[in-house]
């Protein structure tokens, strides 16, 4: 999220190390990440053992907090609750406030969505992970309303974004940590009907969303399309080793989604703007059109950067991290960048071999 009071970008992650909890990064141009510890654990909160997973953070005006909501559970995912924390700091410490299982549905992996007009939305896995709901927050979003409804989408992993007045909603398949295939589906109401599209990405020989699963979809301010997909590359078993995916969203003329795979790009892939003065069918971000992006930099983001090479938690980028080409099988280029950041510890710029 974009800190209104900093006005610097924030990220939160699991923290799968120990002690277990959620990480949470800061960044000036989103290329470049700061580390800024755990924002919550499950010791402080006197619950050792427990699973906090999925971290979505956001700022609430009216109560003049950060309000994080997450998936509580324990460690058999029995539990299946959304937890609310909130705190004075965007970094936290966060302290729990609440867990529950939203109008009485299980709840695992979940999506936050906040619309223009300020209202936010839960997206959740629900029933046995059988299908996503979606739940309004209260307007001060501490707590959860009855306004909850099935959008028959399948099954974990929301992410969602909205472009012309439609609403997607990406989602993956459920296998655990391993990676599948995804799937986006369609609304012009947040609350449904969804209609199912199928999966968006293109090229993806392996079927697995380019070796990851979505974790939420970030609308990057100041352009009519900066739609990122932020997704999890668990390699196997939700390690400390697991990494994250940056890639564009691109939606077409016609209102498809589509995701595609670079070695490396950057924000001048999104057209500059503002969302709200893009009527139907323009704007695609395919436009390029020669006008500068508001970023100061052009580093390339790196997509499945090293997350975890000295540190037991997601989401760490430190430096700033060049990609090149010839590490674009994913296994290669984990190895290849654990190489990297052993001969150059410094934290310094990290270039892949
Ligand atoms: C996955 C889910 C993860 C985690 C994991 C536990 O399907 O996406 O967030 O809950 O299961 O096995």
């Amino acid at each position: 999220m974009l800190d209104p009071k900093s006005k610097k970008y924030y990220w939160f992650g699991e923290r799968r190390g120990s002690p277990r909890g959620i990480g949470c990064y800061s960044s000036s141009d989103l290329y470049n990440w700061k580390r800024e510890g755990v924002a919550m654990t499950a010791e402080a909160a006197g619950l050792t053992g427990m699973v906090f997973e999925r971290p979505k953070v956001l700022y609430s005006p009216t109560a003049g907090k950060y309000v994080l909501w997450y998936h509580h559970d324990d460690a058999k995912y029995a539990m299946a609750q959304l937890g609310v924390a909130t705190s004075d700091n965007i970094n936290g410490p966060y302290v729990m406030v609440a867990h529950s299982r939203p109008n009485g549905h299980e709840s695992r992996d979940l999506s936050l969505f906040v619309d223009d007009d300020g209202k936010a939305y839960i997206f959740y896995s629900a029933d046995g992970n059988t299908t996503i709901r979606v739940v309004a927050l209260s307007d001060d979003y501490l707590s959860l309303t009855t306004l909850d409804a099935d959008t028959r989408a399948h099954c974990e992993g929301e992410g969602v974004f909205r472009k012309n007045g439609v609403y997607y909603l990406l989602s993956s398949a459920c296998t655990g940590w391993t990676p599948n295939r995804t799937a986006y589906a369609m609304a012009t109401d947040i609350m449904g009907p969804y209609r199912g599209k199928g999966d968006p990405s293109v090229g993806d020989t392996a079927k697995t969303t380019f070796n990851s699963q979505p974790s939420f979809i970030y609308t990057v301010p100041g352009y009519q399309d900066g739609y990122l997909y932020m997704g999890d590359r668990w390699n196997g078993s939700g390690s400390v080793k697991s990494q994250y995916v940056f890639l564009p969203i691109a939606v077409t003329k016609s209102g498809a989604m589509e995701l595609r795979c670079y070695g490396s790009w950057d924000l001048s892939r999104f057209t500059p703007g503002t969302a709200s003065l893009v009527r139907a069918g323009e704007g695609e971000s395919q436009t390029r059109g020669g006008r500068s992006p508001p970023v100061t930099s052009r580093l390339p983001f790196l997509p499945g950067f090293d997350s975890a090479i000295d540190d037991p938690e997601q989401g760490m980028r430190l430096g700033k991290i060049y990609a090149s080409d010839r590490a674009m099988d994913p296994a290669a280029r984990g190895l290849a960048s654990v190489r990297a950041f052993r001969r150059s510890p410094s934290r310094g710029r990290i270039f892949l071999p």
